[in-house]
């Protein structure tokens, strides 16, 4: 299935999409330190960066666990990506010197997980964001302290043959369409 715009973007948007089928290609540290480089230059609420990457490579000593941590149904494909990646972010900001919940924490983690979901395209890598995961297990997998909320995982990899999936993920395995502009964008005011 291919990708029309209905306006002419740049064709990153379009060619960025979600696969579950990755093969066993290992990740080097310099393409993952690319990609953490994009997350870092994302805008953020007063420029205060309140994202926090934390990863492993397969095969890594944290691997198994932050793999666990994730939900069954994820796991199924998951394990097969050359890293996976759990975007935090920090709750609270201070203001006069007191903490205060931060309004815009989990918004900017997800300029960061974009910009790292476009450059990852822009080097022949494909991600997939994951809500599935048990909060409480990749917290304690991942040392990830209180006064941190946990987003999305992400897994990394080079994309596979669909044919390497269980039947019901191979049937789903093809970029998505989207809603119509006009359901989702309104001059003036909504109707
Ligand atoms: C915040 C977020 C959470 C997601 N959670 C999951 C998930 O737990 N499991 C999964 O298979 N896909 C998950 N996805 C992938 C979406 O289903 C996918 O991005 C969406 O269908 C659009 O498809 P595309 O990314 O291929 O354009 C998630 C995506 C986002 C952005």
């Amino acid at each position: 299935m291919t990708r029309a715009a209905a306006h002419p973007v740049a064709e990153i948007f379009t060619q960025r999409w979600s696969p579950r089928a990755f093969t066993d290609a290992a990740i080097s540290d310099a393409d993952l330190m690319i990609l953490f480089e994009a997350a870092r230059w994302a805008p953020s609420a007063s420029n205060l960066q309140p994202w926090r990457l934390i990863y492993c490579k397969r095969g890594s000593a944290n691997h198994a666990n932050f793999l666990a941590a994730l939900n069954p149904g994820n796991q199924i494909w998951a394990k097969n990506a050359a890293a996976l990646v759990c975007f935090a972010s920090k709750t609270t900001l201070t203001r006069d010197g007191a903490e205060v919940p931060s309004p815009s924490h989990h918004l900017d983690a997800g300029a960061a997980w974009m910009a790292l979901a476009l450059q990852a395209t822009t080097l022949g890598w494909h991600t997939h964001a994951m809500v599935g995961f048990n909060h409480e297990a990749t917290r304690k997998a991942l040392h990830v302290p209180e006064g941190f909320a946990l987003n999305i995982c992400v897994a990394i990899g080079k994309i596979g043959d669909k044919s390497t999936l269980p039947e019901a993920l191979a049937a789903r395995e093809a970029p998505s369409q989207r809603l119509p502009m006009g359901d989702i964008v309104f001059p003036e005011k909504m109707p």
